[in-house]
């Protein structure tokens, strides 16, 4: 074996982060953006009426939704200084994923879910040399996914109230823990 060379370990490690980060995170934005459209019928019917509209919605799911809703963490190698506030070396930073997606001096109305708004810088898949390292994957997958759901079940609603429908409060990655829906 060259030095080079990954374990076992390393290559289950790898083979287990890209499994579990692939599959939680596009599961639950394909579900808790269906439960967001389905909550705000005027958008829904925009995306209906054009469906061109998928990457753009996209988008804007991804930060209004702000899934990664702990937060990504950035560890100092040095001692730096953030917005008047000196971070020594060895500390770390967790960034409010959904606080940044939610700036007001980012966005007009940022707590509005709004599919046509232009498309503006999130970040919703991180930001840097650690971003999303599937984020390509994941738009395509959300794109085809909310295009034919809306496609081929035009009659999809929820089938209990939206205040009964379970929420991930309890896991770092948010979304629903079931999505009862009739069609
Ligand atoms: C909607 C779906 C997804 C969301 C919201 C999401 C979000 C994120 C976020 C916020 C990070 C941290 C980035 C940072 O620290 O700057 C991340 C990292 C990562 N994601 Fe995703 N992700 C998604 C889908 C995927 C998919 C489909 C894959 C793989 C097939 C994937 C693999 C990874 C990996 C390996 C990392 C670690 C990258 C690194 O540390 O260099 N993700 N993702």
């Amino acid at each position: 074996m060259r030095d080079t060379d990954l374990t076992t370990d390393e290559l289950v490690g790898i083979a287990n982060l890209l499994l579990v980060a692939g599959h939680e995170t596009t599961a639950n934005m394909l579900a808790l953006g269906t439960f967001a459209l389905l909550e705000h019928p005027a958008e829904l019917e925009k995306l209906r009426a054009d469906p061109e509209l998928v990457e753009n919605a996209v988008e804007e799911l991804l930060r209004y939704l702000s899934i990664i809703s702990a937060g990504v963490s950035r560890h100092a190698r040095e001692d730096v200084e953030i917005g008047g506030v000196t971070v020594r070396a060895g500390e770390t930073v967790v960034v409010s994923v959904p606080a940044v997606n939610r700036d007001e001096r980012q966005y007009d109305d940022p707590h509005a879910l709004l599919l046509d708004r232009p498309r503006g810088h999130h970040v919703a898949f991180g930001h840097g040399i650690h971003q999303c390292l599937g984020q390509q994957l994941a738009r395509v997958e959300m794109a085809v996914g909310f295009t034919e759901l809306l496609r081929r079940l035009p009659a999809l609603e929820l089938a209990v109230p939206a205040h009964e429908v379970p929420l991930r409060t309890d896991m770092s990655i948010y979304g629903v823990h079931r999505l009862p829906v009739t069609w």
